[in-house]
């Protein structure tokens, strides 16, 4: 398969497995379960959840064990998504090429609508089927750990406190590692995880993830300067206008697209300890540099 075929064909599987886990849209409160499908359903890249198989299969694993977490994964980031947007964070109307959560239901469902994602990625997860190495628990914890207030909400608590402030390249690395990479790293992990992966090959896909997951929010944060809201299917030049620290705002736009690609090298030689089973890892880093939304 290439790689094109690759990500369309796992984005589907991972759709599929998603409408199955998630409550009908007429379910009974309707309002709340249709808000849920809006969010879930409006054409993300789906790249954690395919993160997540890529890595099972990586360790020699079959893809469909890691549709749990896959799928867990994608309701935390959707979660994640859905609150980021709320006018009491970063207030944008555009999401996925379609109007935000709380623009189409209100603020009040949107913030219900983000509980109950997050809420479902652990009835998700929890269905994850135990290996000889890893049980439900420590998928359990591990999504815990990387959704609370250590790593996914304390990127966002920073993110927010450094807006019009002037933050340092440290500090930036700091938020960029608990806002993004900590879950495309545990993306990764839980799928190795779902395949009984040795601890080296999950020490390796976690500094796979890490460098991944920085070189990923250093691109978004380039492409919000460059790229227009129509590709993007979000507020082009939002950063700039609320005055967030970025990569682009602290060391320029060129010094920002060398660090993706130093980064992403560093993402590259993490994955030697896996050998030829990664190739597909490798082909996705490649093509998330090239990426223009
Ligand atoms: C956007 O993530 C938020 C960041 C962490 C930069 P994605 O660019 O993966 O968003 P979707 O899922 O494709 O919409
Ligand atoms: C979002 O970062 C990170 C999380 C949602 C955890 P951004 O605020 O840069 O994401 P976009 O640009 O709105 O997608
Ligand atoms: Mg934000
Ligand atoms: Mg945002
Ligand atoms: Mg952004």
């Amino acid at each position: 398969m290439n790689l094109k075929t690759y990500l369309t064909t796992r984005a589907k599987d991972v759709d599929a497995a998603l409408d199955a886990f998630l409550p009908k849209a007429k379910e009974r409160p309707a309002t709340i379960h249709a808000a849920m499908r809006y969010s879930v359903f409006a054409g993300g890249k789906r790249l954690r959840p395919v993160l997540c198989l890529a890595a099972a299969e990586a360790c020699g694993g079959e893809f469909s064990r890691a549709l749990p977490p896959a799928c867990a994964v994608e309701l935390m980031h959707t979660y994640s998504l859905v609150h980021d947007d709320l006018p009491a964070m970063d207030d944008d109307d555009l999401r996925r090429g379609r109007p935000t959560c709380h623009k189409v239901y209100g603020e009040g469902m949107a913030i219900l609508c983000g509980d109950a994602l997050l809420t479902e990625a652990f009835i998700v997860i929890g269905q994850t089927v135990a290996t000889k190495r890893y049980n439900t628990r420590d998928y359990i914890t591990e999504l815990a750990v990387t959704g609370g207030s250590r790593k996914l909400i304390g990127g966002q608590v920073m993110d927010l406190e450094g807006e019009g402030k002037k933050l340092t390249k440290r500090d930036l690395v700091r938020i960029h590692e608990a806002k993004t990479a900590a879950l495309l790293m545990t993306s990764l992990r839980l799928g190795a995880m779902t395949a009984n992966a040795s601890p080296a090959k999950l020490e390796a896909l976690t500094l796979f993830g890490h460098a991944l997951g920085l070189a990923f929010q250093v691109i978004d944060d380039i492409l919000d300067v460059t790229q227009s809201t129509e590709v993007l299917g979000k507020t082009a030049g939002k950063d700039q206008a609320v005055e967030k620290s970025t990569y682009p705002a602290i060391i320029g736009l060129e010094a920002s697209r060398k660090e993706a690609v130093r980064l992403t090298a560093v993402a590259m030689d993490a994955l030697n300890p896996l050998g030829k089973s990664a190739e597909r890892l490798r082909e996705v880093a490649t093509n998330l540099l090239k990426r223009e939304f």
